[in-house]
């Protein structure tokens, strides 16, 4: 069976061609805005110009027609509507058009999804999904992803992003605010915000900010950001770990290729001797093979969708997904 897998919730618009387990092409075209962060409308116009010019790249690349592939999936949800509509438009009319059968993905557990497939789908982790648009500890208990910590204002991703364009670098930041902070000696003291088992940022942002303006050096202050708002993340993955009493870790996420994050996780996961797990590099940020796998998955089970079912979702949530795949 070959599978496209159309990813398009925000920034990124890529596609992913699977043949059965074996990822075929995995091509993506970022959208980066001149000025501030991600417009929407700016964004839907460079995913419907790349369309088909990276469709017939990525065909191409895999030495395919459209007639070849069988299944189409696409990312429903969660995301930005206007990006996720045009997206969805597309996926519905190749599949009207050739009359190949459609499946719906979400987006947050695809980034699960494509990095249990390279570990290895038995393993069962806490997973630290983290991201431009999300930041959350989760873990499967009862047939679902359960949410066990997230963020309650903006993610952190989101964070590095906007503190970065604040200080003057292009976005991502994320990539940015991790070279700088290795020049970086003094600790500046940021608050640190965990609330139970989830996380706050905004405050956090705009104190970062607020030293940058009174003229902190930025070097430090991209050390401290780093030191600060991961040292969150792992404090409620630990606690996440200790309270499932999982065997691993998994990082996943545009956020995952942080050396820093991966570090300290790499740490916590050795005090606990549980193995610890990153998504490769080329599979961590936005991409259409993790679409085309979680398809695959759910097309196994039965999850196709009638074009009723094809409407997007905004404000899709992980933990509202049956995961039949997945048993224990
Ligand atoms: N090395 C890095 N360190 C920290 N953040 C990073 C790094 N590389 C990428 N990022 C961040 O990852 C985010 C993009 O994640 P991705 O999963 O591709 O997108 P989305 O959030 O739209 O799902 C951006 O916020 C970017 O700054
Ligand atoms: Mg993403």
């Amino acid at each position: 069976m070959i599978t496209l897998g159309i990813e398009g919730t925000a920034h990124t618009l890529s596609f992913g061609i699977i043949q059965d387990e074996k990822i075929l092409v995995n091509i993506s075209d970022q959208y980066i805005p001149e000025t501030g962060g991600i417009h929407p409308r700016e964004a839907v116009e460079h995913h419907t110009k790349c369309f088909k010019p990276l469709l017939i790249e990525a065909l191409k690349k895999a030495n395919l027609s459209m007639k070849n592939i069988d299944l189409i999936a696409f990312s429903q949800g969660p995301g930005l509507g206007p990006c996720l509509r045009s997206v969805a438009v597309a996926a519905r009319s190749l599949s009207q058009l050739l009359s190949k059968d459609l499946v719906g993905v979400n987006h947050c557990l695809a980034h699960i999804e494509i990095g249990r497939k390279e570990i290895g789908n038995h393993i069962d982790p806490i997973v630290l999904y983290v991201s431009g648009g999300n930041s959350m500890v989760t873990g499967f208990e009862e047939g679902r992803y359960r949410i066990f910590g997230e963020t309650l204002d903006i993610p952190i991703g989101n964070l590095l992003d906007t503190f970065a364009r604040h200080v003057g670098l292009q976005h991502p930041g994320g990539p940015k605010v991790e070279k700088l902070a290795k020049n970086g000696k003094n600790f500046i003291k940021l608050p640190y915000v965990v609330k139970g088992m989830d996380l706050s940022y905004s405050g956090l942002l705009t104190a970062a900010n607020n030293k940058f303006t009174e003229g902190a050096n930025l070097n430090d202050l991209c050390y401290s950001l780093q030191e600060v708002t991961f040292s969150m993340l792992t404090e409620i993955t630990e606690r996440a770990l200790a309270h499932t009493e999982k065997d691993s870790i998994l990082l996943t996420g545009g956020v995952a290729a942080n050396k820093r994050l991966q570090e300290m996780l790499k740490s916590i996961s050795e005090e606990h001797n549980v193995n610890f797990y990153v998504v490769s590099p080329k599979l961590a940020g936005d991409n259409g093979a993790m679409i085309a796998w979680t398809g695959i998955l759910q097309y196994q089970h039965g999850m196709k969708l009638n074009l009723a079912e094809t409407k997007i979702k905004a404000k899709w949530r992980l933990d509202e997904i049956e995961i039949p795949w997945i048993t224990k």
